[in-house]
């Protein structure tokens, strides 16, 4: 199965896109999609549309549009659960040492990457940012 993950404006302005990288590689998932795009306003609300009535809606907005970010498609068994094993609790401050926010992270607000959170969320998000001639059979 397939899910998507991206590394937010925060990962990449500290170059954290090679760690992010390795750690999916390491875990012995395979990328199949990756590019680094600037959001317009637009596609961000699209992706994070299920949040648009929440009160953190317009900063996660003003954000995620502020710096490019490196999308990534990533192939594997359980790839949906496991990348969110990887990236750890969305609050950088309460997630495991060992996982990416856990380990990078401190306010939940700049927490380095996003993965879908469910089959049909990494299914409308990979359909967001990729073509399927981008998707790379291998
Ligand atoms: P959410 O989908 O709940 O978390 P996740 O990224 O782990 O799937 O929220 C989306 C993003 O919104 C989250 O990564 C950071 C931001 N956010 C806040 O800024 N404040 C909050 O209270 C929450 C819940 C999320
Ligand atoms: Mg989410």
């Amino acid at each position: 199965m397939r899910t998507f993950l991206a590394v937010k404006p925060d990962g990449v302005k500290r170059g954290l896109v090679g760690e992010v990288i390795k750690r999916i590689e390491d875990k012995n998932l395979k990328i199949v999609g990756l590019k680094m795009i600037w959001l317009d306003r637009e596609k961000a609300e699209k992706h994070y549309e299920e949040h648009k009535n929440k009160d953190f809606f317009n900063e996660l907005i003003e954000y995620i549009t502020s710096k490019p970010i490196v999308a990534m498609a990533i192939e594997g068994q359980n790839a949906v659960s496991v990348t969110r094993n990887l990236i750890g609790a969305t609050d950088p401050s309460e997630a495991k040492p060992g996982t990416i926010r856990g380990d990078y992270g401190l306010e939940i607000s700049e927490n380095i990457v996003h993965a879908a959170d469910s089959p049909e969320n990494a299914e409308r998000e990979l359909n967001l940012y990729f073509n399927e001639k981008e998707l790379q059979e291998y």
